[in-house]
C-alpha cells in the first residue's frame, strides 16, 4: 500500500464487496487486506462465476466474514463453500443492506450490471445489492466490446442516474488480447471510492486547494535546487479532503505521489509555477492546506547550458533570489469564509515559529513539526506533529501514519 492511502481509521466500519466472474476476479482478494489494513470488517459474496476463478476459501482466510457464495445452501451439496460460509443464513440477503457503511463490486460483469440496472434478484449479490439502501461502488472489468456494446453502456447510464459511483475501467490490453477499455480499474481507486463510501461527508460542497512536493529550481541545463520532500503528508491531506466530500485541487511539485482520478491534479515544477497555479485557483476556492516544501529562493539561472567545471577551477559562487510566499500572499487575500492551513517544519523553536506564522501567514492554522528524528517530516511514513489554530490551545499529537494525521486536520478544518 501506498504511503499516503494507508488510512487505519476505518475500525467499526463494515463494507461489503460482490465478486463477480472475470479473470480480474483474482485480484478481489487485495481489497479485502486493504481494506482491513484500514480497519474495517468485511464481507463477501461471489457469484457462481466468480468462483469458477477463485475460491470463498481464499477470501475466509483473508479474514472476510461472512462469505456468501450461493442464495439457497440446501439443494447445493458441496457447492465448494468453505466451513466459514454464511450460506445458511436465512435471511443473508438483506445482511449487507442492515449492516454494511459500503457495498462495493469488483469485478463487476457485464451480466451483473444487467441484473442491477433491472432490478433483478436471481442470485445472492444481485438480491443483497437489491436489498441495500445507499449507492454502491461498481468497478466493471471486461471484454471491450462487451464494454463498448450500448446494452451495457445503457445499463451503467441507468446506475450512474440511481446514484451509483461506476469506477470506469482502463484502457489497455486486456486479459483476451485485446485493446481497448475494460480492464479492472487501478486498485487504489477501487479502495478509496469504498473508504469515501464509508466516510462522513462533512467536507462535501467544499472546495480546497491543496499545494504538495517539494519545488525545484533550475540553476543550469542539468542542475537544480530543491529539498527531499517526498508529498506523502501533503497527498495524505489531498485524499482525507476527498474521501470526506470536499472536491479537491492539488498543485503538486515534482515526484509527488500518485493521486485518485477524482482529484484535480495541476503539476507544476518550479515555485514560481506553483504560485501561480494555486493563485489562480484561489479565488474560487473555499479553504487552502499549504502543505508544500516550496523552495523560498532561486538560483540565478545561468541558461541552458550544462555549467563546465573546468570554468570554476577557483570555486565560483551563486545568486539567490527570494521566491513568492505562496501561503502568505494567498492568506492576505483571503475573503470571508476562506480558511487557511500552513505548515511549519522547523529543527528548533517549533511552538514560536507557529505562533509567528500563524498571524504573519494570515493563517488559521498551523500544523507544526520537528524535522530530523526518524518517525517524522521528510520522506517518513509517520509524522509527530503540533497543531495551533486561532482561539484554541495547541495540541501535540502523538506518532501517527501521514494519513491518519491528515484525517485529524481535516476535523480540525471541519470546525475552523
Ligand atoms: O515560512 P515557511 O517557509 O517556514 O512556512 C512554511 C509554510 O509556508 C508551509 O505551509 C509552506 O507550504 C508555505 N510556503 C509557501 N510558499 C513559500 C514558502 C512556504 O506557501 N514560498
Amino acid at each position: 500500500m501506498d504511503a499516503h492511502l494507508a488510512f487505519t481509521r476505518f475500525t467499526g466500519r463494515r463494507l461489503h464487496l460482490g465478486v463477480c466472474g472475470s479473470i480480474a476476479a483474482y485480484k478481489a482478494p487485495d481489497f479485502v487486506r486493504m481494506w482491513r489494513d484500514a480497519g474495517m470488517d468485511v464481507g463477501v459474496t461471489l457469484t457462481d462465476a466468480a468462483r469458477r476463478f477463485i475460491a470463498p476459501l481464499t477470501f475466509a482466510a483473508l479474514g472476510a466474514s461472512p462469505v456468501f457464495t450461493t442464495m439457497f445452501a440446501a439443494g447445493h451439496p458441496g457447492d465448494g463453500a468453505s466451513p466459514h460460509s454464511a450460506d445458511d443464513d436465512v435471511f443473508g440477503h438483506l445482511m449487507p443492506g442492515q449492516s454494511a457503511h459500503a457495498f462495493v463490486i469488483a469485478p463487476a460483469s457485464a451480466s451483473t450490471l444487467a441484473r442491477l440496472a433491472h432490478g433483478l434478484a436471481d442470485d445472492m449479490l444481485s438480491a443483497q445489492a437489491l436489498a441495500y439502501p445507499g449507492p454502491l461502488v461498481i468497478a466493471p472489468a471486461m471484454n471491450p466490446k462487451m464494454w463498448s456494446n450500448p446494452a451495457t453502456q445503457d445499463n451503467l447510464d441507468v446506475l450512474r442516474r440511481r446514484g451509483h459511483v461506476v469506477v470506469e475501467p482502463g484502457c489497455g490490453r486486456t486479459a483476451c488480447m485485446e485493446e481497448g477499455q475494460g480492464r479492472l480499474a487501478d486498485p487504489r481507486d477501487i479502495y478509496l471510492h469504498a473508504l469515501r463510501a464509508a466516510s462522513p461527508q462533512d467536507m462535501q460542497g467544499r472546495r480546497v486547494l491543496v499545494t504538495l512536493g517539494p519545488t525545484r529550481e533550475q540553476w543550469d541545463g542539468v542542475r537544480y535546487w530543491t529539498n527531499p520532500s517526498s508529498g506523502v503528508m501533503g497527498a495524505s491531506v489531498a485524499v482525507a479532503l476527498w474521501l470526506r466530500g470536499a472536491d479537491v485541487h492539488a498543485v503538486c511539485g515534482p515526484g509527488t505521489p500518485w493521486l485518485p482520478a477524482a482529484i484535480t491534479r495541476h503539476d507544476v515544477t518550479s515555485a514560481r509555477q506553483m504560485f501561480e497555479a494555486a493563485d489562480g485557483l484561489w479565488d474560487s476556492m473555499d479553504a487552502g492546506v499549504f502543505t508544500a516544501a516550496v523552495a523560498d529562493f532561486s538560483p540565478a539561472p545561468r541558461g541552458p547550458e550544462k555549467f563546465k567545471k573546468a570554468d570554476a577551477q577557483d570555486g565560483f559562487s551563486v545568486d539567490f533570489t527570494p521566491n513568492p510566499d505562496i501561503l502568505a500572499t494567498l492568506g492576505q487575500r483571503k475573503r470571508g469564509g476562506q480558511k487557511v492551513v500552513g505548515f511549519a517544519a522547523e529543527t528548533s523553536g517549533l511552538a514560536q515559529s507557529m505562533a509567528r506564522k500563524l498571524a504573519a501567514k494570515n493563517a488559521d492554522m498551523i500544523v507544526g513539526n520537528l524535522v530530523g528524528g526518524a518517525d517524522a517530516g521528510f520522506g517518513s511514513a509517520t509524522n509527530r506533529v503540533t497543531v495551533l489554530a486561532a482561539g484554541r490551545d495547541a495540541e501535540e499529537w502523538p506518532v501517527l501514519p501521514k494519513p491518519d494525521v491528515a484525517w485529524r486536520i481535516v476535523d480540525w478544518l471541519v470546525r475552523l
